[in-house]
């Protein structure tokens, strides 16, 4: 099979310049199963790559009715096409898509690129151009992906139908809100394909994504949610209206809100409970110190006796997650950690005249510690992030549950766990947040923010934290400080109870 040759004598850092990962052919063919149901004429592929949805425009189009276009930007990709059998239904353009005056088309059907829009080089040329056509200002730092998107959504002809992948990260992000808008403008959003574990069906993909299915009829109509949980579903499956759905009315979709949540909630038991509110109204997440270079910075016991450095050059840091492994962790934690020798304290420079610092800054100098990347754009390159300890720090990586701690050490962090900084109005009721975070409710709702990574490892960025939703402060009115101060008691000797109690508060706040 082409693919299979290609990828083998292609370097990865090569596909990666051009975003040059492949639909599997299962998934191209719901996508050109859509895209044909009315019987186009003309078919436009804008990033053709080796080809994958023309072969399957092909075995249904035997007879070769269709007339197809694609735009290929990297003529070596081309190359590897070229020595198949093709028909003489095709023109293939070497050329920059989105520099390409294509007229319209009765089906549009993609895989794009996905890449900072800010890597793409010819971008100052090519923006204002596409600006023009869509009649929208873009943002910068869009992903090229959502440029190739809402491009060819004005190039779709009336009554014609368009499938694309996406990241699924435009349901969220800023730049996102933009596509939101023009996918729902003339109602030509019809259908969203979403992947419980999309490593599975995309082996390739290094993100999330999503399938979009949209046709210009300008008809007002649900939009159909599809959760595809297996590769196997997608392979047996009779046809792309066959598919399980859920549906939204299009108002449940507002463009400049995040969508995330409220499509995962149609998957999820948990329904997001009434009058929740955004976590930014109590403070932020941050991420923890970045040292770039951990096995430098972080030092045991035995290492500080052993570099004779003074307590006022270092400062008390969880320097790894599974360092703590409690649900409450106290300056008494922090102690045990110390003298089991683990590498707690973070060097941190504020003596720089001190002997012992001095050489064994030399020692990192002579390690090559000062030019990794983050180091070397620090002035100087041993300068420490200020952080201050956080009352609450998340998991950067779980599996199963979230790993949600109380910090009551003065200890602060590394990037192992994101930091909670409270507002004043969240500092007041610091445990009642601690408490919805530890309730399955808590974990539910912010793990509608994750990014999935395959094989059940989820990711959390502190923005994705930050605008995940919880209590409002009248709910949070409803739980008593006794309450609140038992479940933290349970939590230091029996987590699973009080997750359990927990529950039961939150339970009974948001039904009251
Ligand atoms: C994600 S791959 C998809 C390939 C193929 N359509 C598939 O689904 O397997 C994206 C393709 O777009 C090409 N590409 C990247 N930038 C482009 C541009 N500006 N115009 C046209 N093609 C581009 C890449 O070389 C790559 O082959």
């Amino acid at each position: 099979m082409h693919e299979t040759v290609y990828i083998s004598e292609t370097p990865l850092d090569y596909r990666k310049d051009y975003g040059q990962f492949f639909t599997p052919p299962a998934v191209a063919r719901i996508m050109v199963e859509w895209v044909m149901k009315d019987h186009p004429e003309t078919i436009l592929d804008p990033a053709f790559g080796l080809g994958v949805f023309y072969d399957e425009v092909r075995k249904i189009d035997s007879d070769q009715q269709i007339q197809f276009t694609g735009y290929e930007i990297d003529e070596n990709i081309l190359n590897y096409f070229y020595h198949n059998n093709y028909g003489n239904n095709i023109r293939l353009f070497n050329d920059d898509y989105l520099e390409a005056d294509t007229g319209s088309f009765d089906g549009i059907i993609c895989n794009p690129p996905y890449m900072r829009f800010q890597k793409f080089l010819k971008r100052h040329d090519v923006l204002p151009k596409i600006e023009e056509k869509i009649g929208k200002k873009l943002v910068g730092y869009s992903n090229i992906a959502s440029i190739f998107l809402m491009k060819s959504l004005c190039e779709l002809n009336k009554n014609g139908r368009l499938a694309f992948i996406m990241p699924l990260e435009f349901f969220n992000t800023g730049y996102g809100k933009e596509v939101k808008r023009s996918l729902l403008e003339k109602h030509l959003l019809k259908h969203i394909i979403i992947f419980e574990n999309e490593k599975e069906v995309f082996p390739e993909a290094t993100t999330t994504v999503c399938i979009l299915l949209c046709k210009r009829d300008n008809k007002k109509e649900n939009i159909k949610i599809t959760l595809i949980k297996s590769e196997e579903e997608i392979n047996t499956r009779p046809d792309i209206d066959d598919l399980p759905c859920r549906q939204l009315h299009p108002d449940n979709l507002p463009y400049d809100k995040k969508w995330s949540p409220v499509i995962l909630s149609l998957f999820s038991k948990q329904k997001i409970p009434k009058g929740f509110c955004e976590l930014y109204l109590y403070g932020a997440f941050k991420r923890g110190i970045a040292t770039g270079a951990n096995e430098f910075f972080a030092l045991s016991k035995s290492k500080i006796e052993e570099l004779n450095i003074s307590k006022k050059n270092l400062l008390k840091c969880i320097t790894k997650s599974p360092q703590v492994n409690k649900t409450i962790f106290t300056e008494s934690d922090f102690e045990d950690l110390f003298y089991a020798d683990k590498p707690v304290y973070c060097l941190d420079v504020k003596d720089h005249n001190d002997l012992s610092v001095i050489n064994y800054i030399k020692v990192g100098e002579q390690a090559g510690f000062s030019n990794r990347y983050l180091t070397r754009i620090k002035n100087p390159w041993y300068k420490i992030e200020r952080r201050q300890p956080a009352p609450i720090l998340f998991g950067v990586f779980n599996r199963g549950r979230l790993k949600v701690i109380r910090n009551y050490s003065t200890a602060v962090n590394f990037t192992c766990f994101h930091s909670f900084y409270p507002s004043l109005l969240g500092y007041n009721i610091i445990d009642k947040l601690f408490v919805y975070f530890l309730s399955d409710v808590g974990n539910t709702v912010i793990k509608m923010n994750k990014r999935s990574y395959g094989g059940n490892l989820e990711k959390l960025e502190p923005g994705d934290l930050n605008e995940c939703l919880c209590p409002n402060q009248d709910q949070f009115a409803l739980m008593q400080k006794e309450e609140v101060e038992k479940i933290i008691e349970t939590a230091k000797i029996n987590k699973e109870l009080a997750v359990q109690i927990s529950n039961e508060l939150i339970a009974r706040i948001i039904n009251n």
